[in-house]
C-alpha cells in the first residue's frame, strides 16, 4: 500500500527539496577544469548541515559519501574522491539527497564542462528533456508502465538508450519507497499513481545499448560499452492538475 503525503508532510519535503536545489546552484558556480569530486562532496555536506539537514546517501547501504559524481561512461554512483579531476570536455553526472525533518528529497544533474560535440550536448539535452516532459505527463490515475513506456519511447526517438538495470522510485521517510518508476515499461501495466504521492523520477540515458556493470568497488555503475551517459533526476509531488518540483 503507498500512502499519498499529508499538507504537511509536503510542506516539509518541499523545504528539504530546496537544500537540494540550493546545493545544484551551488555546483553549477563551481565545476571546472581541475576540480575535484571530493570538493562537490564537502559542499554536499556544507549546505545539509548549514540548513539542518543530512546527506541522505552518506551511510545508506554502506555507500560512502554525501553525494554521487559520474564522469563520462560513469553513469551512477560514482564515490567522490581528491584523485577524481574533473576535465575540460567530461560529462559529470552529480546525484544528491538531502535528510531533512524526518523526509527525504534526491535529485540528479549532468553538467557539460567546457566544449564537447553536438551529439554529447544532444545526449545531455535529451536526458533532461526526458526528465521535464515526464513530469508535465504524470497525471494521478496513471499506471508506472505508462510513464515508463513514455520515458523510453521519448530516448529512443533520438537513438539513445534507457539504463535498464536502474530505476526511480517512491521517497518521504525512506529515501527509496515503493513504487518503484522504471524508465521503460507496458502502457496499462505497473501500479496506480494518485494525487500526493511524491516519487523521484531519474532517466539514466547512454549514448550505446544501455547495457551497464557495476566495478569492483561495488558502487560505480558505468556502460558496459563504454559510451557515455546522462541522469537527472528530480522529486515531484503528484498533483490533480499540475505536479509541483519539489527539488527546483
Ligand atoms: N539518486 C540515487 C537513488 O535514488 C542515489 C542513491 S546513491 C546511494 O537511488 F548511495 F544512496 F545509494
Ligand atoms: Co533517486
Amino acid at each position: 500500500m503507498i500512502i499519498p503525503k499529508t499538507p504537511e508532510e509536503i510542506k516539509i519535503m518541499r523545504r528539504c527539496g530546496k537544500i537540494v536545489a540550493e546545493f545544484f546552484e551551488e555546483v553549477e558556480k563551481i565545476i571546472r577544469d581541475g576540480v575535484s569530486a571530493k570538493e562537490i562532496d564537502k559542499l554536499a555536506w556544507e549546505i545539509a548541515e548549514k540548513r539542518g539537514g543530512k546527506p541522505s546517501f552518506y551511510g545508506y547501504k554502506g555507500y560512502p559519501a554525501a553525494v554521487c559524481v559520474s564522469i563520462n561512461n560513469e553513469v551512477i554512483h560514482g564515490i567522490p574522491d581528491e584523485k577524481k579531476i574533473i576535465r575540460e570536455g567530461d560529462v559529470v553526472s552529480v546525484d544528491y539527497g538531502v535528510f531533512y525533518n524526518g523526509f527525504h528529497t534526491d535529485a540528479a544533474k549532468t553538467y557539460i564542462v567546457g566544449r564537447v560535440p553536438e551529439r554529447v550536448k544532444l545526449l545531455v539535452d535529451v536526458t533532461r528533456n526526458a526528465l521535464y516532459e515526464a513530469i508535465k505527463f504524470v497525471k494521478p490515475g496513471m499506471r508506472t508502465g505508462d510513464l515508463g513506456n513514455f520515458i523510453e519511447t521519448f530516448v529512443r526517438s533520438y537513438g539513445f538508450s534507457v539504463v535498464r538495470d536502474y530505476c526511480g522510485h517512491g521517497i518521504g521517510r525512506n529515501l527509496h519507497e515503493e513504487p518503484p518508476i522504471l524508465n521503460y515499461g507496458r502502457e496499462g501495466t505497473g501500479i496506480r499513481l494518485v494525487e500526493n504521492m511524491t516519487i523521484c523520477i531519474e532517466p539514466m540515458v547512454t549514448m550505446g545499448n544501455g547495457r551497464v556493470r557495476v566495478l569492483q568497488d561495488r558502487w560505480t555503475v558505468i556502460t558496459s560499452d563504454g559510451s557515455l551517459s546522462a541522469h537527472f533526476e528530480h522529486t515531484i509531488k503528484i498533483g490533480d492538475w499540475e505536479n509541483e518540483i519539489l527539488t527546483e
